[in-house]
């Protein structure tokens, strides 16, 4: 089996890990959306013991987190699950949290937008859902390393960063609420969204 590593998924777990432990201290079943090599995964569910961390992705990625999973095994981790935001159903049932990181710039826009539907359809009323990455403040790039990574990303196809009050339209209607905006290295951000 193919484990894939990516450095920047080293860099900033610990941090990540740092706000989860509180916003996810009270949360029974965590939702991974994308969860890429599986090293998100593998890091934070031993930390989060009194959790279950349900990772999913599309399934040309599930080789790489079933081979960190096996290397790294944890009690309270589960799948991969196929998710294909636009192409799947909800996949899980119970999740009271969703997590993603690193992947609202990565999804076409109207992706992205369908990816908050159904974690506004589908957590609970309190559920917690954070998205972590960069995005855009009041159409502004927050750093000119975000502007370039923009540029890049357009160029590799990939829908680019959007802004935080983009992603606030799309679910004012839904009562997904924008709880916390954390600022995090490397220009990134983890937003807090709860449903009311
Ligand atoms: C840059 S990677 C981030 C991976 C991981 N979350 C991390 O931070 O290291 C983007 C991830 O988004 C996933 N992805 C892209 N489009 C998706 C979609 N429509 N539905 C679900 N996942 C998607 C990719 O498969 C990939 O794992």
């Amino acid at each position: 089996m193919e484990k894939r590593f990516c450095q920047a998924t080293e860099n900033n777990k610990d941090a990540i890990l740092d706000v989860l432990k509180e916003r996810f201290a009270s949360v029974k079943v965590v939702f991974e959306i994308g969860s890429g090599t599986g090293q998100h995964a593998i890091h934070f569910a031993p930390q989060l013991e009194h959790l279950t961390w349900v990772t999913a992705d599309m399934e040309v990625n599930h080789d790489t987190i079933k081979a960190w999973l096996t290397d790294f095994p944890s009690d309270n981790i589960d799948g991969p699950l196929v998710y294909e935001v636009g192409n799947s159903d909800w996949p899980v049932k119970g999740a009271d949290a969703v997590f993603s990181a690193n992947t609202a710039h990565i999804m076409h826009p109207e992706i992205t937008r369908q990816m908050f539907y159904n974690v506004a359809d589908n957590l609970p009323t309190g559920g917690v859902f954070c998205l972590y990455g960069p995005f855009n403040v009041d159409g502004q790039y927050t750093s000119e390393g975000n502007k370039s990574f923009d540029a890049h990303l357009a160029r590799e196809g990939c829908g680019g960063i959007r802004d935080i009050s983009e992603l606030q339209s799309w679910v004012a209607d839904k009562h997904l609420v924008l709880e916390e905006r954390l600022a995090m290295p490397a220009n990134n951000f983890l937003l807090v969204w709860r449903k009311q």
